[in-house]
């Protein structure tokens, strides 16, 4: 009995998700953050009325991302698009759920993957033994300079922040000196003890003023600045973007460190421990990192994605007229979509399958943080 029921449950499944029937509603309200993303709702809403698009769109102001959780979840609003961690904690804390994810590459969701960057001149280095080692990381708190090689340090054992959760306590502990830009500020050390060797192996601006700085004057801040870090002999490791060193090579960027590149004196330390070449990423990477997501509630999952698959239709590959994927004439980038966006794929599974099993992991590693 029990299982003919479930055999008549698995038939009918297809056809509810197909008519999304349990939900009436016509209006989706976006939640967004700034004049700009409202401007661009406000535009979107209008030519999608002026088009016949079915259903309709509104634009709910939001204070932050995580007051957007909240109204979603409250039903408030409808969706928000989202990047990565705020997924997780969407997911993991209010129980929201994804209805579509961004594409880039027209083949998959993954925006870019974080690669761990040496010289191949440092022939005794490993990613399983870097304790003691010297590190360059983008930026506090970012998920390439941060988020991502430290969630590895915790999934491989070489760290471990116990009940405390003090982050930069045992990273500090852990490495001999890094440039960790950002870390000794108030916003990201309120009591003043983070520690000193995290900021060893920043330089500074020209004076030798701004050192560890959370922006530009740092110049070992940013994806470019951590491989400089590494270029210099600073750091035996660079924490970037599997295009980081493309980016920064070849006369694209001017600097003279860059200018001095050679990228056959560089290499990929791989998550085994051994190592590759350059363009080797896709199988020597520490994680990939999803593209954003459009968080709703999981009883919206249908409908929120056939309201995007007709907006998509109409104004995915416009070459005239409101384009969905630009933020052209807004004054700011990546306003509701990435601009980066080819289009948008629809989410069946579950907020983590989304995340991947290797960003998933990454952001377990910090839920002792109080995650919600
Ligand atoms: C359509 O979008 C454009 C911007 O691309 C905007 O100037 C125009 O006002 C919008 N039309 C409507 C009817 O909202
Ligand atoms: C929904 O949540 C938002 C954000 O926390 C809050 O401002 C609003 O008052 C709530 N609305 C309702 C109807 O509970
Ligand atoms: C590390 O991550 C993998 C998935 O990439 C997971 O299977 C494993 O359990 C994690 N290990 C720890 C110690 O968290
Ligand atoms: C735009 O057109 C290309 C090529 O026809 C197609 O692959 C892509 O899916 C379209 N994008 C959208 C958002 O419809």
């Amino acid at each position: 009995m029990e299982r003919r029921l479930a055999a008549t449950f698995l038939l009918l499944l297809p056809l509810l998700s197909v008519d999304c029937v349990s939900n009436q509603k016509t209006t989706v309200s976006w939640c967004v953050l700034s004049d700009a993303e409202e401007q661009k709702c406000l535009d979107l809403a209008g030519n999608a009325t002026a088009r016949n698009v079915r259903g309709s769109l509104m634009c709910v102001r939001g204070l932050s991302t995580r007051d957007c959780m909240e109204k979603i979840k409250n039903g408030t609003a409808d969706a928000a698009s989202m990047f990565a961690d705020d997924i997780y904690a969407a997911g993991l804390c209010h129980g929201l759920a994804l209805a579509a994810g961004e594409s880039h590459n027209g083949v998959d969701g993954i925006s870019y993957y974080v690669v761990a960057m040496a010289r191949r001149s440092s022939s005794d280095l490993s990613l399983l033994e870097m304790h003691e080692r010297s590190s360059c990381h983008p930026g506090v708190r970012t998920t390439v300079g941060w988020t991502v090689p430290i969630g590895y340090l915790v999934n491989t054992s070489q760290i471990s922040v116990g009940e405390q959760c003090n982050f930069p306590k045992v990273v500090g502990n852990f490495f001999g000196y890094s440039c960790v830009p950002g870390i000794k500020d108030p916003l990201h050390d309120p009591r003043g003890n983070n520690p000193k060797n995290l900021c060893e192996a920043c330089i500074g601006d020209e004076n030798d003023r701004h050192i560890c700085a959370n922006n530009h004057r740092e110049r070992h801040y940013g994806e470019a600045g951590a491989l400089r870090c590494v270029a210099e002999n600073l750091g035996d490791v660079a924490f970037v973007k599997h295009t980081t060193v493309f980016d920064n090579s070849d006369g694209k960027n001017q600097e003279s460190w860059a200018l001095d590149l050679e990228l056959d004196d560089l290499k990929l330390l791989c998550p085994d421990g051994t190592e590759a070449g350059l363009d080797e990423y896709l199988r020597c990477h520490l994680s990939d990192v999803p593209a954003n997501g459009v968080v709703v509630r999981v009883e919206d999952k249908c409908r929120v994605w056939k309201y995007l698959e007709r907006l998509q239709n109409v104004f995915g590959n416009a070459t005239e007229g409101f384009s969905l994927f630009s933020s052209a004439g807004y004054g700011q980038s990546d306003l509701l979509f990435s601009d980066a966006t080819h289009h948008l794929q629809r989410v069946l599974g579950s907020y983590t399958s989304w995340l991947g099993p290797s960003y998933t992991a990454i952001l377990q590693a910090f839920e002792c943080e109080g995650f919600c």
